[in-house]
């Protein structure tokens, strides 16, 4: 069978997705697959995708893009279009998951916690959030991966700025209520969830943002979590009830707050999680004993079945 591994793409997380995508190559030709690697507008942001994809000749896509078109569901839905078989998500949930104000509306419906929030679209009502919120808060673009664009505002300066930079990357904008607490982060693997990883970012930056997710070397990762086995076990069932209630399947991370009473609050779920050196998904499996080739093999077989 020949794998093609579609990577790049013309995100704002295109460098990660760069990183992602030729380490999955080499752990999938480590397993013995015939394996060609995509990276899709590589040539230039011009490029035709669609052209792309039909002039390579494959059985399964490895989709290693993040953000975008990749993880959006547009790509899934070309690749539908094609008849080909894909990792991870379906269209629709792969659109679902990467839409924040979508995905917090359909948890609010079904009773999965996740932090109060208003949202935007295009024209931010500033007086409006300082009405119904208290600081700190956290602005997020609804359709960003890697924290890019996000901010944490303490004050109504720090709201202005951090609103500026959330509608750089998307017209659509949320507000969410800051929990003071710990982050933890859970992979999913076909229906079954990880041990999470807690989630230190060293003192400097305020959340775990990109440069402590791709460029510390000071952020900590706690695995063991360091939660008790009931809080652990609770924590691993919201993660994958979350995770299926936006029919997810495959592959995927959920991304959860655990506030100072003990609460948990799940942020997001990403469909097409990192998979570089520095990622959280490679380190969950590697700590239940499953290599970075193995894995990758996993959930290549997981979408041929
Ligand atoms: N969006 C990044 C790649 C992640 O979730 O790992
Ligand atoms: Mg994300």
């Amino acid at each position: 069978a020949v794998i093609v591994v579609v990577y790049g793409g013309r995100s704002a997380e295109r460098e990660v997705s760069l990183q992602s995508g030729p380490l999955v190559a080499k752990g999938l030709r480590a397993k013995g697959y015939k394996v060609v690697e995509l990276d899709l507008y590589g040539p230039d942001a011009a490029s035709d995708p669609i052209a792309q994809l039909q002039s390579i000749s494959f059985d399964l896509a490895f989709i290693a893009l993040h953000g975008g078109e990749g993880e959006d569901g547009r790509v899934q839905a070309l690749l539908e279009m094609l008849g080909k078989p894909y990792t991870g998500s379906s269209p629709l949930s792969c659109g679902l998951a990467m839409d924040k104000v979508l995905t917090k509306r359909f948890w609010q419906g079904i009773g999965i916690p996740t932090p109060a929030f208003l949202s935007f679209v295009g024209r931010v009502d500033a007086e409006l959030i300082e009405s119904t919120m208290s600081y700190p808060v956290i602005v997020k673009p609804s359709r960003e991966g890697s924290t890019i664009g996000i901010n944490k505002a303490s004050n109504r300066e720090e709201l202005d700025r951090a609103l500026i930079s959330a509608l750089e990357y998307d017209s659509d904008v949320l507000v969410e209520e800051f929990v003071d607490g710990a982050e933890y982060t859970i992979t999913i693997l076909g229906d079954v969830a990880y041990p999470p990883i807690g989630l230190k970012p060293a003192p400097e930056h305020q959340l775990y943002d990109y440069d402590a997710k791709y460029l510390a070397d000071d952020t900590q990762y706690l695995l063991p979590c360091g939660l008790s086995d009931d809080d652990e076990n609770e924590l691993q069932k919201l993660s994958l009830e979350a995770y299926q209630s936006l029919g997810c399947s495959g592959w995927g991370r959920v991304d959860v707050m655990r506030d100072r009473a003990g609460r948990f609050w799940v942020l997001e779920v990403n469909t097409a999680p990192g998979m570089t050196s520095h990622s959280l998904v490679p380190m969950a499996a590697e700590f239940v004993g499953v290599d970075y080739a193995s894995l990758v093999e996993k959930i290549a077989i997981d979408a041929f079945t």
